[in-house]
């Protein structure tokens, strides 16, 4: 699969495929039907999470099909390369007043929980009429910080994974399937 779809450059890289690319279009797709439904009447602002939440947000939009509109905020957290370190840094903010308005924030994927729950509280200092969480990916073994998910794609093992927006030193979010690399990637 790997190998039709981007010429053969992850041989000898991707482990294992976790998630195929026609999996998570069918997932979404569900996820959009529901959010479509919960919000029938009303009108929601989705707020994606720079970079990784870029695809999964493009693709879930497209199956939404209340009224909707859109803005990004970029974070960092400080670290080791594939552990989050729970200090938040905000990047890029939104541009937009989310007051009053119903608020859906899209992320790729939840580890320690430590990104979202940081979101999730600066978010409602601002008086949305009210704020829900999308995820793709949800690792719950490696929680830290409880927070709460009302929409959730997948829950996985706890391992790195890259693939769908997901990235390892910025590689490797083009790929539209989930998957796990070799060991020796790490170490290169
Ligand atoms: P948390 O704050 O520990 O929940 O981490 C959330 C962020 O860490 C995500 O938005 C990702 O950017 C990154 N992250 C966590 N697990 C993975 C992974 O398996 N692959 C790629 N990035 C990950």
């Amino acid at each position: 699969m790997g190998a039709g779809i981007l010429g053969g450059y992850l041989d000898g890289i991707q482990e294992e495929i976790l998630l195929s690319a026609g999996a998570i279009q069918k997932r979404v797709r569900e996820l959009g039907e529901a959010i479509s439904r919960d919000y029938a009447g009303r009108e929601v602002f989705l707020v994606g999470v720079l970079k990784g939440a870029w695809v999964f947000l493009a693709d879930l939009a497209r199956q939404i099909t209340v009224p909707a509109s859109f803005d990004f905020m970029s974070v960092s957290s400080y670290g080791a390369a594939t552990r989050s370190s729970g200090v938040v840094q905000i990047i890029k903010d939104i541009e937009e007043s989310i007051e009053g308005r119903h608020v859906i924030i899209v992320e790729d994927i939840v580890d320690s929980g430590l990104t979202l729950s940081y979101l999730v509280s600066m978010l409602k200092t601002r008086h949305p009429a009210s704020l829900k969480v999308c995820v793709l990916l949800d690792k719950p073994d490696r929680r830290v910080t409880p927070v709460d998910l009302d929409y959730v794609g997948f829950a996985i093992p706890d391992a790195f994974v890259v693939g769908y927006g997901l990235d390892y030193a910025g590689n490797y979010r083009h790929v539209p399937y989930v998957f796990t690399l070799r060991p020796e990637v790490y170490t290169r």
